[in-house]
């Protein structure tokens, strides 16, 4: 029996999928794809040569890995990103041996990989169905540069000489000011003990929820207003009415907006700048505080 088919069938349990983040919901679909690929030999080698692409980039820190660029990711066999979900499981366990030889603790090695059970979450409520869309922005994770301590996720990213901890937030809960103060904390503490050949010394981030317009839009009490306030704005990187729309609503590509819930005043104010002709960005920003 080869790595791969242990690994995939090692994955089937209920507790090993509960590991990586699956909901109750996902886990059957997964383990039906787990099952159809182990009975297939030439699904079971498109699998391999991805793993085998996903384990190369394993401790690749700061380093742009794009193991999914390749035509297999590509793949709808078994539905959207199931090849790459295959593949991201059949890696897992050498990803934790990276998180061991660094003196992570397991906790915080299941954390951070169990935002491939997330996104698997995220991709059904997008399209109503099994499958992982999102596999590129796995790859940081599976490349031992993505963890989750406290609210927040961090990764090593260097820019110019300098190394930074580049800040993403789930889609986990409120951003209340209490749980940032604590993920910095604990990201300041942790990259300090288990990566100081890599020595970051600011916070950084790149995200829609940047954009100063959402300040104006917003309760300046919100949660989302007083983290934009922690950030020492750099400039605007992109356009991200799309990000705006998959974030708040959970939906990609052409959307109608007259379909979209104008519930709360962040769908309002998404829905109402695109409608009047106004546009959402990408802004990137730094700061220092812990
Ligand atoms: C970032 C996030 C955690 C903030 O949530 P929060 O702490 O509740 O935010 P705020 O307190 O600022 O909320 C302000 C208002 O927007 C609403 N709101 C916040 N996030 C919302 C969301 N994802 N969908 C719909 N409404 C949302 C709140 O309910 C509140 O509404 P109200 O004024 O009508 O009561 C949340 O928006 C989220 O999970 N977003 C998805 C992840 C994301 O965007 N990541 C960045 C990727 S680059």
């Amino acid at each position: 029996m080869s790595l791969l088919t242990t690994r995939l069938e090692a994955a089937t349990t209920d507790r090993a999928l509960a590991a990586l983040g699956f909901r109750r919901d996902d886990r059957p679909d997964a383990k039906a794809a787990i099952a159809a690929a182990l009975a297939d030999r030439e699904r079971l080698a498109e699998v391999e040569v991805l793993a085998e692409r996903v384990r190369a980039t394993i401790g690749a820190i700061g380093e742009r890995v794009a193991p999914f660029d390749h035509p297999l990711a590509a793949s709808n066999w078994g539905g959207i990103g199931v090849l790459p979900l295959l593949a991201l499981l059949a890696v897992a366990d050498d990803v934790r041996a990276f998180h061991r030889s660094r003196g992570i603790p397991a906790f915080v090695s299941d954390r951070s990989l169990s935002d491939l059970g997330q996104q698997v979450w995220v991709h059904r409520r997008t399209y109503g169905a099994f499958g992982l869309h999102t596999y590129g922005w796995l790859a940081a994770a599976f490349c031992g540069n993505l963890y989750s301590l406290g609210r927040l996720q961090f990764n090593l990213l260097r820019r110019a000489d300098e190394w930074m901890l580049s800040t993403h937030i789930p889609e986990t809960g409120p951003l209340t000011p209490e749980s940032v103060d604590d993920s910095f904390a604990q990201a300041a503490a942790f990259f300090g003990e288990h990566f100081p050949d890599y020595p970051a010394t600011a916070f950084h981030c790149e995200s829609w929820l940047l954009d100063p317009q959402l300040a104006r839009a917003l309760a300046p009490a919100s949660n989302i207003v007083r983290f934009q306030q922690r950030w020492r704005l750099e400039e605007k990187v992109g356009p991200a009415d799309g990000d705006a729309l998959f974030f708040v609503f959970r939906r990609r590509g052409d959307v109608d907006l007259s379909t979209l819930p104008r519930t709360t005043s962040l769908q309002r104010a998404v829905v109402e700048k695109l409608e009047s002709g106004g546009h959402w960005g990408l802004w990137s920003g730094t700061c220092t505080a812990t």
